[in-house]
């Protein structure tokens, strides 16, 4: 079965390289975009351009993280996070690349460092300018008091969650070490993601230019299933649930 064969793959592999988007989060209560209920489903992406542009995008956005903020608070790691965890404590993986804004890797056990953030992390604000980074709590406040989203107490500049809208720039150091990884590793995971972004939704393909064997788990099709090695189309939990360790 494709369980088996993944164990398979998994025990010779020396370096895996998971790469991962919203759908290992489902079963932790968190909504992915582009399924059924999926947030872009909902409402329509707010750009990088509309926020810096409108005072009513900048609130509209705020008040569309804090509808979130029980769900990002109350979340934990699912079966695929401590899955993953558990290989990257046996070091078979050194670092994980992530589409996802949500802080679960982390949670689940990852270093910081070593997770690659491709679109940032909703669990805390920076200033678009200067960068200066805000707690949540603070953004809120502010909100709260003023019926505005804030500006940046240094530069005037919008306060905004710390991730990448469509129409941002991507962050240089993460694609960096992210291409790095895509390149060297002989394992490449892609879970739990549509593929359809990018220029994320190139390193599955780089990896496996670069000779890693590619397998794709994820219970819907992909633009990738095609060039892939393995490719499981089934519940990410159920699937990586064997492999969560000590
Ligand atoms: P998508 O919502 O596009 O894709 C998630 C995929 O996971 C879908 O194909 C689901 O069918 C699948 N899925 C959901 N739950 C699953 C489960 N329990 N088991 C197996 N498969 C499951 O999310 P991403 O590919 O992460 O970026 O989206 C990529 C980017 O688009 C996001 O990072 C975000 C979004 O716009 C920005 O906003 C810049
Ligand atoms: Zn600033």
């Amino acid at each position: 079965s494709g369980v088996e064969q993944l164990g398979n793959m998994i025990a010779e592999a020396a370096c895996i390289v998971p790469f991962t988007g919203a759908g290992i989060s489902t079963e932790c209560g968190i909504p992915d975009f582009r399924s059924p209920g999926g947030l872009w489903t909902r409402n329509r992406p707010i750009a990088f351009d509309e926020f810096v542009a409108s005072a009513d995008a900048r609130a509209e956005a705020w008040r569309r993280r804090f509808a979130m903020e029980e769900t990002f608070a109350a979340a934990k790691p699912g079966r695929g996070h401590r899955a993953l965890a558990s290989l990257y404590r046996a070091g078979k993986i050194p670092a994980i690349i992530t589409q996802n804004i949500d802080n679960l890797h982390q949670a689940s056990g990852f270093k910081s460092d070593d997770v690659i953030e491709l679109h940032g992390n909703t669990t805390y604000a920076r200033c678009i300018g200067c960068g200066h980074a805000y707690e949540l709590s603070w953004v809120k406040a502010r909100f709260d008091e003023t019926g505005d989203a804030p500006d940046c107490t240094i530069c005037d500049d919008p306060v905004k969650t710390a991730t990448i809208s469509f129409g941002q720039a991507m962050p240089e150091d993460a694609m960096r070490r992210a291409t790095e990884l895509a390149q060297h590793c002989d394992l490449f995971l892609a879970i739990g993601s549509s593929l359809v972004v990018w220029p994320a939704a190139g390193f599955p393909l780089m990896a496996k230019n670069c000779g890693a064997k590619l397998v794709i788990i994820n219970n819907e099709p992909t633009e990738q299933d095609d060039v892939a090695d393995l490719v499981i189309r089934h519940d990410i939990g159920e699937t990586l649930g064997p492999f969560v360790g000590n």
